[in-house]
């Protein structure tokens, strides 16, 4: 049987998810099972069968959710809306015994409650259930079996049925969070557009608690993003557990081959705060992987960690989460490695040596850095700050818009080619806008 799909992603990142859903579809299922749509803003369309939207969960390190169309029509009311939920056979895939949550989303909706609208969606379900069980499911916004997704637009309604549960960036290993996380399958999204593939060095020299560095590490070792985890889908009355069964032993299958075969990952990390990179190794341990060395560095002292040129890849700190650290305004001596180690690597004898000049000079001395010692890799840097171009002092060769929750960020990319390193003034602070171009 083929079902229509929906699965979406943080936006920007909706291309990279095609290529990754047809990756899947290649490399991991038989011809049909997974045939990738539409893009759209937000997320991509897919058409398959039930591997194919099970495989998509499992293997998908960019998608948010995938969820199963129900049910779309045109509608002009609320009651439009109750009439559409609650003709749908939701007890092919439910019964009352489970708890359900019901959430809207809107883009231009006629309707003047969001929240009426949840109502009635909620209402139809449960009217539905009880009509054909007698029994009606109970609500469970927190940690809900089934969760059901109305689309408004201004003309259409479409139903979806959750199949991913907890949404899929919770892979389960990431406990310990630094102030301002990346969510890990944005981390995938962008490791993707960089190019990067196992075997190239990578290096974040901003690490935090190791989300770049742990989704490369699982990609290097072939470790599915969601072997560890459980699916909403895995409770559906149509749960087909043989399938099911037999992509889990796949995946763990690939995964044995390559942790035998696996090799020096060429993946490093480093960052300026003891107390992250503890973060960084608890996560590590839980995600399965070992071999991610880390040191402790203020990223103005960085040296590349491999002969051979690579990728270095961060999302330095953004103004309004969290500062930049190690800082020297007044002339006063930045920590040295001395000053880190007698704080102990901890934050709060850190923040003792650390001072407060502006953010600027530690971007310059930054870019610096990558002049004068990356030469040959390629630098790709997210943030939410158009100018820091500027502020490094060099020229981007691409920026890509992304966003990170509800914050627009670049993702600029600085190619640091021998003797041609595009150096901007240090006057030409502002990014245009214009022309924005996706790297190739
Ligand atoms: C936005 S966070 C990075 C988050 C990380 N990508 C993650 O997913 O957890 C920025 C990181 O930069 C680090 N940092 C701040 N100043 C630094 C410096 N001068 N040198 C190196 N790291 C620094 C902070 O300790 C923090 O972990």
């Amino acid at each position: 049987m083929s079902f229509e799909f929906f699965v979406p992603c943080p936006r920007g990142l909706e291309a990279a998810l095609a290529a990754e859903l047809a990756d899947t579809a290649a490399n991991r299922l038989p011809p049909g099972a997974l045939q990738p749509g539409a893009e759209v803003p937000g997320g991509v369309h897919f058409r398959g069968n039930w591997a194919g939207g099970m495989a998509a969960n499992l293997h998908s390190r960019i998608a948010s959710r995938v969820m199963l169309k129900i049910a779309q029509r045109p509608y002009r009311s609320e009651q439009d809306v109750y009439a559409l939920a609650r003709e749908q056979r939701w007890e092919q895939w439910f019964s009352a015994n489970e708890t359900l949550r019901v959430d809207v989303t809107a883009i231009k909706s006629p309707l003047r409650s969001l929240e009426f609208a949840t109502l009635r969606v909620k209402d139809a379900i449960c009217d539905r259930l009880r009509e054909v069980s007698g029994a009606r499911p109970s609500i469970d916004t927190a940690l809900p079996d089934v969760r059901v997704f109305a689309f408004l637009t201004a003309t259409d309604c479409t139903l979806y049925l959750d199949t991913s549960g907890e949404p899929l960036f919770k892979r389960g290993w990431r406990l310990d969070k630094g102030a301002a996380p990346l969510r890990e399958n944005l981390a995938a999204g962008i490791l993707r557009l960089t190019g990067w593939t196992p075997g190239t060095p990578l290096y974040d020299p901003m690490c935090g608690s190791g989300t770049f560095l742990a989704e490369a590490a699982q990609v290097a070792l072939a470790i599915a993003p969601g072997i560890d985890r459980r699916f909403a889908f895995e409770k559906f009355r149509q749960f087909d557990s043989a399938a099911w069964r037999h992509l889990k032993s796949a995946a763990t299958a690939a995964r044995d081959d390559a942790r035998r075969a696996a090799r020096d990952l060429q993946i490093y990390g480093s960052d300026i705060s003891g107390d992250m990179l503890d973060k960084a190794r608890a996560n590590f341990q839980r995600a399965g992987l070992a071999n991610v060395p880390l040191k402790q560095v203020d990223a103005r002292d960085m040296a590349p960690p491999a002969a051979t040129p690579g990728i270095v890849v961060a999302n330095p700190p953004y103004g309004e989460r969290i500062e930049v650290r190690g800082r020297n305004a007044r002339g006063e001596a930045r920590p040295t490695a001395r000053s880190l180690r007698e704080s102990n690597g901890d934050d709060e004898g850190f923040r003792r040596a650390q001072t407060d000049a502006p953010d600027s000079e530690f971007f310059q001395a930054l870019g610096d850095a990558l002049k004068q010692r990356f030469t040959g890799w390629r630098a790709f840097i997210l943030t939410s700050d158009r100018k820091l171009p500027g502020q490094l002092r060099l020229r981007e060769s691409a920026k890509t818009p992304l966003y990170n929750g509800a914050l627009e960020c670049r993702l600029f990319r600085f190619d640091l080619i021998a003797g041609s390193v595009r150096q901007r003034p240090a006057n030409a602070d502002g990014a245009s806008e214009d022309g924005a171009q996706k790297p190739v």
